[in-house]
């Protein structure tokens, strides 16, 4: 914890029921042990979000979203996690020791807090030029791309000065040093010049981040000349890859889904037509930074990405990321037109929400893609061709989904169903004799060939049977006097499932178990959604008590196995201690194999 002590942490929330904080937001209704109500991280009709106040944490089975009091305020009212700290720590009557920050960490939130004020002052300033009679320009230049005043209004749009020190001298006059001034990427300063704008005679639109705050602009020439658009420079407030423009309007339409596009005037013009829960990435590349943002509010995206190659290739980019991160997306069609802005120009937006509702599938996208590359009139490429897709298809993990896949191609490709089917069989038993395995985790990564992905998926299931283990201790810490026979913290991996297991150990041992002090342990906010997922996932409706034996034998055994094998592949072959070692680590996974956990005698 960077700043304050863990028992500090512990005695604010401690102090503050988490069915007390979460219930002045959402109503929640109290079944068995557990509060359920709607979600207000996503869009939902019946109730998947959970509320457990014995262990002091939410959990939402829709969208993952979970975690303690903390994580639920940061998420709900985007505050930071010392501001959540802070305000709960007021509610609650605790003192906050000042001194628990250091000097040093002092001086960036401080230093940052300056940046947010420095772009602030900056887009008033802009905002108001563009309204005066040096703005007369840049004001024709958006009203001739159509933007109403609203519009305008809206996105905080406006204009930098002819005068290339313009901001600069008036930056300065406000009191703000040089030396901060070069940080907000605004001005260069030079040492014999003097400072300089980095913005001059350009069409100004602010980034606003998801909390509301200007981060940084971008600024297009009026008319044509390079570079079309100028972007601030990365700075301690400003993370491209994580930053989505029109973000802070989306999010809190609780759209079902967003319009994922790629420019400033694409998101603009569309938000003014009505959609106004597209969002862009600003000519950045996808990353998978910004699927996770898009990810907090919704599971669907619209990629609206221009028509052109360049457009293409960005869409295959993209659409491996945002599946990683539980995105489902749909490609919406723009030709003849470039972009968004371009169709909603010329045909408006009735036809735009027509392409939405023609949107394809975005594996059949894939796949028209991948098309192009044969000859689909020569039978051995076309043979190839369906090769490729089978491929593909056996990327999807789940069995209905390789279906319906298979049906909607046969469908497509006037091809019959059975044999597309044989040829998908053949290739998985292929793969399966060849030891790899049957499945990975991206179902169409465009560049990549399956084979190079199939060693990573062995480590995902190992981990994922390690955290499936910390699930059902959790869920169960009846069961941790016979584990420990076993299983040490030592027999994760490194990194979370590790430090998680150690605290989890740590705390049956004394007798206190209590979830959510782990959660708050970590202060990184993908760190806490997946501790809080750990303990939130139940085992399922597991059965009679021996299937649990046996299930849970096999998930010691997979994790004892894969702890030895991560010694083994350190250890040199000349370790003394090895053969000893060997035999031992033989001998309990014997010894495992007929262990009964749960005392029923099952096999
Ligand atoms: P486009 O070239 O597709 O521009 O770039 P656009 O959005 O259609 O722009 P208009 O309609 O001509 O005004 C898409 C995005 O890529 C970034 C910008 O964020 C732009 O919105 N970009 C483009 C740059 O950062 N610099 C450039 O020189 C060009
Ligand atoms: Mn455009």
């Amino acid at each position: 914890m960077p700043m304050y002590s863990e028992e500090l942490l512990d005695e604010i929330a401690a102090k503050n029921d988490i069915v007390d904080v979460i219930s002045s937001y959402v109503s929640l209704k109290k079944r068995g042990g557990t509060y359920f109500g709607l979600c207000p991280f996503h869009n939902e009709k019946t109730p998947s979000f959970s509320v457990t106040p014995s262990k002091q944490m939410f959990y939402c089975f829709g969208c993952g979203a979970g975690g303690s009091v903390y994580t639920f305020l940061q998420k709900q009212e985007n505050m930071t996690f010392p501001e959540a700290v802070a305000f709960l720590a007021e509610k609650a009557g605790v003192e906050l020791p000042s001194e628990e920050m250091s000097p040093e960490q002092k001086r960036q939130r401080d230093r940052k807090a300056r940046l947010f004020e420095i772009q602030k002052e900056a887009a008033t300033y802009f905002y108001r030029l563009l309204r005066s009679d040096h703005g007369k320009g840049a004001y024709a230049y958006f009203k001739g791309r159509m933007l109403s005043d609203e519009t305008m209004q809206k996105f905080g749009l406006g204009y930098s000065d002819k005068r290339s020190d313009d901001l600069y001298r008036y930056l300065k006059q406000k009191g703000y040093e040089d030396d901060l001034l070069r940080d907000s990427g605004l001005v260069y300063i030079n040492e014999k010049s003097g400072g300089k704008d980095k913005f001059f005679n350009r069409a100004m639109f602010p980034i606003i981040d998801h909390q509301n705050r200007v981060i940084a602009f971008g600024g297009r020439v009026m008319g044509e000349g390079e570079p079309k658009y100028l972007n601030s420079p990365e700075t301690p407030i400003f993370d491209k890859s994580r930053t989505l423009y029109g973000l802070h309007l989306a999010r809190k339409t609780r759209a079902d889904a967003f319009i994922l596009c790629e420019g400033y005037m694409d998101v603009i013009a569309l938000h003014q037509a009505g959609f106004d829960n597209a969002v862009a990435s600003l000519g950045t590349a996808f990353t998978p930074g910004h699927a996770s943002m898009i990810a907090r509010y919704t599971k669907n995206v619209y990629l609206s990405f221009d028509s052109d190659g360049a457009g293409t290739n960005a869409k295959l980019r993209a659409i491996p990321i945002l599946k990683d991160a539980g995105i489902t997306c749909r490609i919406i069609h723009m030709e003849p037109y470039k972009d968004p802005d371009e169709l909603i120009k010329a045909c408006g937006p009735e036809e735009y929400q027509k392409r939405i509702d023609k949107a394809e599938n975005s594996f059949l996208f894939s796949i028209s893609v991948l098309e192009q590359d044969y000859h689909m009139d020569d039978p051995t490429e076309k043979t190839a061709f369906f090769t490729a897709v089978a491929e593909r298809i056996l990327g999807f993990s789940d069995e209905l989904e390789r279906t319906n896949y298979m049906e909607a191609v046969a469908e497509r490709y006037g091809m019959v169903k059975d044999d597309l089917r044989s040829m998908v069989l053949r290739l998985a038993a292929k793969e399966v004799s060849a030891g790899n395995v049957t499945h990975k985790k991206t179902a169409y990564a465009p560049e990549e060939k399956r084979t190079k992905n199939a060693p990573k998926r062995t480590e995902d299931t190992s981990a994922e049977t390690q955290r499936l283990l910390l699930t059902w201790l959790a869920d169960e810490p009846g069961l941790y006097p016979g584990i420990k026979n076993y299983i040490s913290p030592e027999d994760f991996e490194e990194g979370i499932l590790q430090t998680v297991a150690g605290y989890l150990f740590d705390q049956f041992e004394q007798d206190a178990y209590n979830p959510s002090q782990i959660v708050n342990r970590f202060v990184d906010d993908e760190e806490q959604q997946k501790v809080a997922a750990i303990f939130h996932t139940t085992i399922g409706e597991v059965e009679s008590a021996e299937d649990k034996t046996k299930a849970l034998r096999e998930i010691v055994i997979r994790v004892k196995r894969d702890a030895f094998s991560r010694l083994r592949a350190r250890t040199p072959d000349s370790d003394p201690d090895l053969i000893r070692r060997t035999i031992e680590e033989k001998k309990i996974l014997k010894e495992l194999e007929t262990v009964d956990f749960y005392g029923v005698g099952g096999q």
